[in-house]
């Protein structure tokens, strides 16, 4: 067993800090170093997306980076997503009223990579091949996924017809 080391990050824009030893996955880190549940663990080997998070701005599997690899850095969790007021972000909002989730397990990780999505497309329109390209990452065992992508059409084509005007 090696030796706990020190981890200083920013996790939703607030810095955090925790001990943790150098094998412990980003997933680990988050959820039992921090508290921060919200991210969920599936496969642990990268398949199924469940884990994903934004570090620096990019969705990674947080079951295949380590907590250490995240130091300095800033890492945004399902957490982070809301208005401070609790307010859900729009894609949780839409995901809700398009029935885009049941059991919830993926939900976590689906929010994270169409906010990335979102930022990538900058305001410009997205089809449904794009949509189910971005997703191909996050598995679900629920939905069938149309709802899941007709709450991201809805939500990237509302930003889109926003950004045109
Ligand atoms: S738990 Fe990380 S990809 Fe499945
Ligand atoms: S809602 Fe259950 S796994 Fe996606």
């Amino acid at each position: 067993m090696s030796a706990a080391v020190r981890i200083a990050l920013t996790v939703n824009g607030a810095p955090r800090e925790a001990e943790a030893e150098p094998r412990v996955h980003l997933c680990d880190f988050l959820r039992h170093g921090l508290g921060l549940t919200g991210t969920h663990m599936g496969c642990e080997h990268g398949v199924c997306g469940a884990c994903t998070v934004l570090l620096d701005g990019e969705s990674v599997r947080s079951c295949l980076t380590l907590a250490v690899q995240a130091r300095g850095r800033s890492v945004t969790t399902i957490e982070g997503v809301a208005r401070p007021d609790g307010t859900l972000h729009p894609i949780q909002e839409a995901l809700a009223a398009s029935h885009g989730l049941q059991c919830g397990y993926c939900t976590p990780g689906v929010v994270m990579t169409l906010i990335e999505l979102e930022r990538e497309l900058a305001g410009r329109p997205a089809d449904e091949a794009t949509v189910r390209r971005a997703l191909a990452g996050n598995l679900c065992r629920c939905t069938g996924y149309q709802g899941i992508v007709d709450a991201a059409l809805s939500v990237l084509n509302a930003a889109a017809q926003e950004a045109a005007q």
